[in-house]
């Protein structure tokens, strides 16, 4: 079949420059989003009086067809189609004949693919929400279950506090609804439709593109032409979005890592989602979260590919965009992957309790014996040094700070009273922390109920 923009060439398009220039092999994803869009135009041409009903009637007739066979897996690409805006026109035209010449009248694949993309990724977006939901609500499970399981709390990967498991699940679920939040306000920008926009100074043919944003569900219509084909500012968003969340989910991977280790013991993942050693028969390795932790790698990537790409182009449509497709597609395959994964390791994972006890040391009270002091009186910064002292007297007795006698607090400072021996008891130092977003198991059941709504809330509006 002749080439949509034959008319001016003479000879054929050299073999290589065919296979480079070709996206078919990419964007036949956006197959959905560019019936949509077609559908939606055949019928805007009907309402201008560009086409008859009838002519309308026959174009979105071959559109539902081809649809039909996108679905079934049954379309067949042809060596020609160079992208998706011509493949569909091409099947188009076997199927309802030369009619379908009629359905570019006044677009462009420029405000067509500008159009599909934003189309697509209103969808994708859809489907990333609720995937992250899904891993949500395995913290938020896992949380409920471990509001009193005291774990240390690390900073510097150093002992600094005991907390609860519930807390550490509950940083995360407040870290990935950040990442939902952002995935929402992104959608909202991406809801705008270029259609109409032409190759880029505008539609001649007076078409409605009120009416047919309506139709095809976007709130706003772009406000300038050229804007609108050369705007790949959603992709872009999008994307950081994607890799700021596989920085979240790389994170929350490392910390799962290094707990499953025999070093730390305090959690033990399930067989579903570990994988042995070909050399070692004893090792069980946490596979499903170092890769978690790995495609945040490429997730990065396509971010940065995008917006080098993006970086210095001409006003206003130029084919490096069509490099926009790869990385976009690629981050969206990465975590619709990934997060399902994650969301079954949470689920199945198994909390040693135990193990997470047995790590708490006694220094990690230090703090909460300044605090004793405070209580008494003393500026902090005083109370501070002497904790200070007392772990540095045990340490050189080889003791632990819960062994120093009554004697020894005494020699210290006259604040210290028999009394202190109470500061020694991990699940007092979590309940005295009660203040809104504390690690006290009253404070981390409101939170929990805040999660829940919040949750539900999401789950609402996007159903
Ligand atoms: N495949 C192209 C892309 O993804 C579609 C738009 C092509 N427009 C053009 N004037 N060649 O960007």
């Amino acid at each position: 079949m002749a080439k949509l923009w034959g008319g001016r060439f003479s000879a054929e398009t050299d073999a290589l420059m065919k296979q480079l220039n070709d996206s078919i092999r990419f964007d036949i994803r956006l197959w959905e989003a560019d019936i949509a869009g077609s559908t939606a135009y055949a019928r805007a041409l009907a309402r201008a009086g560009l086409i008859t009903r009838r002519e309308a009637g026959q174009l979105v007739k071959g559109l539902r067809a081809i649809r039909a066979e996108f679905a079934a897996g049954r379309f067949v690409v042809q060596p020609d189609d160079e992208d998706i805006h011509t493949a569909v026109e091409r099947r188009l035209k076997e199927i309802v004949g030369d009619v379908a010449g009629k359905l570019h009248t006044g677009r462009s694949r420029n405000d067509q693919v500008a159009t599909d993309m934003r189309l697509f990724c209103r969808d994708a977006m859809r489907t990333l929400r609720s995937d992250l939901c899904a891993v949500q609500s395995a913290l938020l499970n896992q949380a409920r279950a471990h509001v009193r399981t005291l774990m240390p709390g690390y900073t510097h990967v150093q002992r600094a506090q005991p907390i609860t498991f519930a807390q550490w699940c509950l940083a995360y679920f407040w870290m990935l609804a950040r990442d939902v939040d952002r995935f929402q306000d992104c959608a909202r920008r991406t809801n705008v439709m270029p259609l109409g926009a032409g190759a880029l100074a505008g539609n001649p043919f007076g078409i409605d593109r009120a009416t047919l944003a309506q139709e095809l569900g976007f709130v706003a219509v772009s406000q300038n032409s050229l804007d609108a084909v050369s705007d790949r500012d959603f992709v872009a968003e999008l994307l950081f979005d994607c890799a700021l969340l596989g920085v979240h989910l790389s994170r929350l991977a490392e910390d799962l890592i290094l707990y499953s280790s025999a070093e730390f013991g305090f959690i033990t993942f399930s067989d579903a989602y570990a994988t042995g050693s070909s050399l070692m028969p004893q090792k069980k390795n946490p596979d499903a979260m170092e890769l978690v932790r790995g495609k945040a790698g490429r997730l990065i990537g396509n971010l940065t590919a995008v917006l080098t790409m993006l970086k210095g182009l001409p006003m206003s449509y130029n084919k490096d965009m069509q490099e926009d497709k790869e990385p976009l597609f690629d981050s969206l395959d990465t975590l619709s992957l990934t997060l399902p994964v994650l969301a079954g390791a949470l689920n199945t994972l198994c909390v040693n309790a135990e193990r997470m006890r047995a790590a708490l040391d006694p220094a990690m009270l230090a703090t909460d014996v300044a605090e004793y002091l405070v209580r008494r009186g003393l500026p902090f910064r005083e109370a501070h040094h002497l904790a200070g002292r007392a772990v540095a007297l045990a340490e050189s007795k080889g003791l632990r700070l819960d062994q120093l006698s009554e004697q020894e607090w005494r020699n210290l400072s006259e604040h210290f009273a028999a009394d202190i021996q109470s500061v020694f008891d991990f699940a007092r130092s979590v309940d005295l922390r009660d203040v809104v977003g504390g690690v006290s198991p009253r404070a981390v059941r409101a939170q929990l109920r805040q999660a829940a709504a919040w949750l539900r809330n999401v789950l609402r509006r996007s159903s």
